[in-house]
């Protein structure tokens, strides 16, 4: 049995299963380092081998609030959306679960306790854009925050890759709410 089914059913039969909706608060997004940007476009591209080992926190938080995080008292964004709307949601793939990011409290909140399976565990970590069926401009949306995504791995020295073919087959983002769609994904670690 490999590791993490094991210890999933060991926390199952103690009683102690991962609740959904469980919070966990990321430290605060160093809102002032990072390489310069020019830098940064001169260093973004995709990178498709990744090593096992996963981010850490401090890193994923940065991650996080550079993708989609709230850059202004007002709740605004660091990516633009259309009327303000923030029609997308971001959910983060890691080994322990799948997550969705609440950007108003810079905090993970559990939506499964499965981690995604084949072809999303390429990388520690996946991305899972979602945007509302139909909305005309759900691909821009998307767009913005992969190409933020792209460039903090840049300037963090993490490799990345979107995908939109892991979106074919919606069956394996049953966490969405109704209504909702995964456009595309976004596999972020530490190159290999
Ligand atoms: C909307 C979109 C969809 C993509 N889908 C896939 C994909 O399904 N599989 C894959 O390996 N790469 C995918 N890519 C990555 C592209 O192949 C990659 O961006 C392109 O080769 C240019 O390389 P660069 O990112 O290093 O500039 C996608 C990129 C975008 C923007």
């Amino acid at each position: 049995m490999r590791i993490l089914p094991a210890l999933l059913l060991a926390l199952l039969l103690s009683g102690t299963a991962l609740a959904a909706g469980e919070t966990v608060r990321l430290p605060e997004p160093d809102r002032i380092g990072g390489m310069p940007l020019m830098q940064a476009l001169a260093e973004r591209r995709s990178i498709r081998n990744f090593s096992t080992e996963a981010p850490d926190e401090v890193t994923l938080g940065g991650l996080l609030w550079a993708a989609w995080g709230e850059n202004r008292r007002d709740g605004r964004r660091t990516a633009p959306s259309a009327l303000n709307r923030q029609a997308l949601k971001l959910y983060v793939g890691k080994a322990d679960g799948i997550w969705l990011y609440d950007a108003h409290d810079h905090a993970l909140v559990r939506v499964s306790d499965i981690p995604p399976g084949k072809p999303l565990d390429d990388a520690p970590v996946v991305l899972i854009f979602a945007v509302p069926e139909g909305d005309p401009c759900g691909g821009m949306h998307v767009g913005s925050v992969y190409q933020n995504v792209g460039l903090f791995c840049a300037s963090a020295g993490l490799a990345n890759v979107v995908k939109a073919s892991t979106t074919r087959d919606q069956g394996m983002f049953p966490f969405l709410p109704e209504g909702w769609k995964a456009q595309a994904t976004q596999s972020v670690g530490r190159p290999r």
